[in-house]
């Protein structure tokens, strides 16, 4: 029996190249999407992978999203908590909507999710947790102090529930990719790209979804069950922690 994986934010970006290598590792794999049907059916036609929506921000949601996944296709394994939104602007100018939004679907869903497939994983003596942080929870980023704290908040939440989880088999992980060249990145001021991110990034240019999607094959292996609470980063040498 294959393992089962749930990879949030699933259908587009950096989440999709991690859900068809984890395909291509063998793994039986979810993907959550919240709003975009036609891009999930898409990514079911070409893939093949079972898509499931829901909002990952509600916890309720959650709940019964991964009950009709492991309805579906078994108890969930390997969880990668992927999805993520950014509502840029400097703080003088933030709303509050701004500052929840962001809070609300990439930090509090990180506890949502977790939160319904722990006990799971405790019982079976087995998980992997892999959380895709970002650069800018580690250095900061201006015009980001929602998106910020909460990558920084997912860093302090993986180190305690690695320590929780430890002797039960289940490893939590961290990764923090740089500028990585999807949608998120490309809807960010091009002048803004070019000047201030581009020549600060060492091997010269984006980093490609596939590169994140090998650090969480690398990191869901059940052969790097001695891995847990790190932060492994992929910036390009952006930002050296
Ligand atoms: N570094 C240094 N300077 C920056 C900058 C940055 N990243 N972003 C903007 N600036 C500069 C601008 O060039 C501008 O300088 P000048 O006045 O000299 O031209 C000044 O700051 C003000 O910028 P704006 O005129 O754009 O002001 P604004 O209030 O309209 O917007 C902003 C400010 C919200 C910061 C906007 O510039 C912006 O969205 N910047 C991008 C922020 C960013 O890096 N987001 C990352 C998105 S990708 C992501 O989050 C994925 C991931 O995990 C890495």
């Amino acid at each position: 029996m294959s393992r089962v994986a749930l990879v949030t934010g699933g259908t587009r970006g950096i989440g999709a190249a991690v859900c068809r290598a984890l395909k291509d590792a063998g793994y039986t794999v979810a993907a959550n999407y919240a709003g975009n049907d036609e891009a999930a059916a898409a990514f079911t036609r070409e893939t093949g992978i079972a898509t499931f929506k829901w909002d990952v921000s509600d916890f309720n949601a959650c709940k019964a999203g991964v009950a009709e996944v492991a309805a579906k296709l078994g108890p969930v394994d390997v969880l990668v908590n992927n999805a993520g939104i950014t509502r840029d602007g400097m703080l003088h100018k933030m709303s509050p909507e701004q500052w929840y939004a962001v809070i609300n679907t990439n930090l509090n869903s990180v506890f949502n999710m977790c939160r319904q497939v722990i006990e799971g994983m405790r019982d079976r003596n087995f998980g992997r947790i892999v959380t895709i942080s970002s650069i800018n929870g580690q250095k900061g980023q201006m015009g980001q102090t929602n998106y910020s704290a909460a990558k920084a908040g997912e860093i302090g939440f993986t180190k305690a529930l690695a320590q929780e989880n430890a002797r039960k088999g289940i490893t939590v992980n961290a990764i923090c990719p740089g500028y990585i060249g999807t949608e998120m990145v490309r809807a960010m001021p091009q002048d803004v790209l070019d000047k201030h991110v581009l020549p600060l990034i060492p091997v010269g240019r984006l980093g490609e979804p596939e590169e994140i999607a090998r650090c969480v094959v690398f990191l869901v292996a059940d052969e790097a069950a001695f891995i847990t609470g790190s932060t492994l980063t992929a910036n390009g040498g952006q930002y050296m922690a």
